[in-house]
């Protein structure tokens, strides 16, 4: 069979485009260059990002895949490119948090750096706008984003992820501090969309405590991809 390739663009995102293909299910990711902070205020072009980004991205999810975690991966395309089915978005973002930091501590008022027992769990709608803010359960079925069974499958299912990517981080040295996952249906079924990698969670050394995701371009600390290929060095991520 051809691989697919990009027919339309479909959307195009902060980070990502997403194209059609000559399969109505599947739809291409192009992980770009440009990294984004402040809700898109600030976008700047950091090379080698895209591709490390899409071959971290496709090595999570098919770990989480050999977990029995439903993902929406298919394959990889190119470095830059993986081939996802086609889910139908839900709006929300849940945020899973192993130690406060970011806008936890400016919410709550609570001491940075401190280990949350049990790790806690937040919704947030997807709207830009707004800043993406923060929703609960009641809010969610009011509005009809996602019914029930769906909001009790995105807390089951982003607490297991935890539980599974919190282990491997920890035996290469790194600390999930959290991080952000967005689902989608498919055919009925609730698949994990969007992507995980270092642009969408915190991860610590174990040991120095070194920021090794966004925040380094947030807070302006520099060395961004350095530190994204770093941690997939770490975890042995092929072909970085
Ligand atoms: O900013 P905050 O502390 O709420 O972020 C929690 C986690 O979710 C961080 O890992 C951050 O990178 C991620 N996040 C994201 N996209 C957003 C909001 C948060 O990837 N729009």
């Amino acid at each position: 069979m051809q691989p697919l390739s990009r027919l339309e663009k479909l959307y195009e995102g902060k980070a990502k485009s997403v194209y059609t293909t000559a399969d109505p299910e599947r739809l291409i990711l192009h992980f770009r260059n440009d990294t984004s902070a402040f809700d898109g205020l600030r976008i700047e072009q950091l090379a080698r990002k895209g591709r490390v980004n899409n071959l971290f991205n496709d090595f999570i999810m098919r770990k989480l895949e050999e977990q029995g975690v439903a993902t929406q991966r298919v394959a990889l395309l190119s470095d830059e490119e993986s081939v996802v089915k086609r889910l139908e978005m839900i709006p929300i973002e849940c945020v899973v948090r192993n130690i406060a930091t970011g806008s936890l501590v400016k919410r709550l008022g609570v001491t940075d750096g401190m280990d949350l027992i049990p790790p806690t769990f937040e919704f947030f709608l997807k709207n830009d706008a707004l800043h993406d803010p923060m929703v609960n359960d009641y809010h969610i079925r009011s509005f009809g984003w996602a019914s029930d069974s769906e909001i009790a499958a995105m807390k089951e299912t982003s607490l297991r992820i935890n539980t599974i990517l919190s282990k491997r981080f920890k035996e290469a040295g790194m600390l999930l501090v959290d991080y952000k996952l967005e689902f989608g249906r498919f055919h009925g079924e609730l698949l994990l969309g969007d992507e995980f990698s270092p642009d969408g969670c915190r991860l610590w050394d174990i040991d120095t405590r070194k920021k090794l995701d966004k925040d380094r371009f947030r807070q302006g600390l520099g060395g961004v991809v350095e530190a994204y290929e770093e941690v997939a060095h770490r975890l042995g991520v092929p072909n970085i």
